[in-house]
């Protein structure tokens, strides 16, 4: 069937040309070879698919207000990926800034974890372990704030990845606020974040408390 006919029929395009369709009409009316290829044609989708609806994603921010900082959130991530770039960092560490902060619109309190569920199997534990807890460890640098504990950090004092979750949001979250700050186009990551999310980690995505 060409594109054309495929589109007219409410079906969506295939991934390839030659994979399979499970047209049985309902899950439960697959069967084994369906479900062998569905598995095998979806793992090949995501890897292709996942850098570019991520960047989509980030780019979406763009049009986002700010809600009382000098940048919005994306001109934010794109501030710290700079610093981080310019600071010598590694490449994952790079994308990491970029995108720490992606889910902030989504999901504000979870928005560590989204990122780190996200980069996950991509990321070293360390790195993924800084996205799940850089917004308790972001509250030490607020000392004007009213009401938040400061210290909240403490109770992970002695953890391995203490230092550089507090390093990171030092150097890379709390000062990437200012219109002054050197800010690249998204366009000078788009390869780092393909590299990135074209990798796996397996030794990385271990839960951690
Ligand atoms: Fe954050
Ligand atoms: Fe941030």
């Amino acid at each position: 069937m060409g594109e054309g006919n495929v589109v007219a029929s409410g079906l969506s395009p295939l991934g390839e040309p030659d994979w399979l369709r499970a047209s049985a009409g309902a899950m439960s009316a697959f069967g084994r070879a369906d479900w062998i290829a569905l598995d095998r044609q979806r793992d090949a989708l995501l890897v292709r698919e996942k850098p570019r609806v991520v960047l989509e994603l980030f780019e979406s921010l763009g049009a986002e207000p700010s809600f009382g900082y000098e940048i919005n959130m994306q001109r934010h991530g794109l501030q710290s990926a700079t610093c981080a770039l310019r600071d010598g960092r590694d490449e994952e560490t790079v994308v990491v800034a970029l995108l720490h902060d992606i889910g902030f619109t989504l999901a504000r309190d979870m928005h560590g974890a989204i990122a780190a569920m996200m980069l996950g199997p991509h990321i070293s534990e360390a790195n993924r372990w800084m996205l799940v807890h850089h917004p308790v460890f972001l509250d030490y640098h607020t000392p004007g704030h009213p009401s938040v504990d400061r210290d909240a950090r403490e109770r992970w004092r002695g953890h391995p990845h203490f230092e550089w979750t507090a390093t990171f949001v030092d150097r890379y979250d709390q000062a990437a606020v200012s219109a002054a700050g050197e800010i690249l186009p998204l366009d000078a990551f788009r390869p780092m974040v393909g590299r990135v999310l074209g990798r796996r980690n397996d030794a990385a995505g271990e839960a951690a408390a």
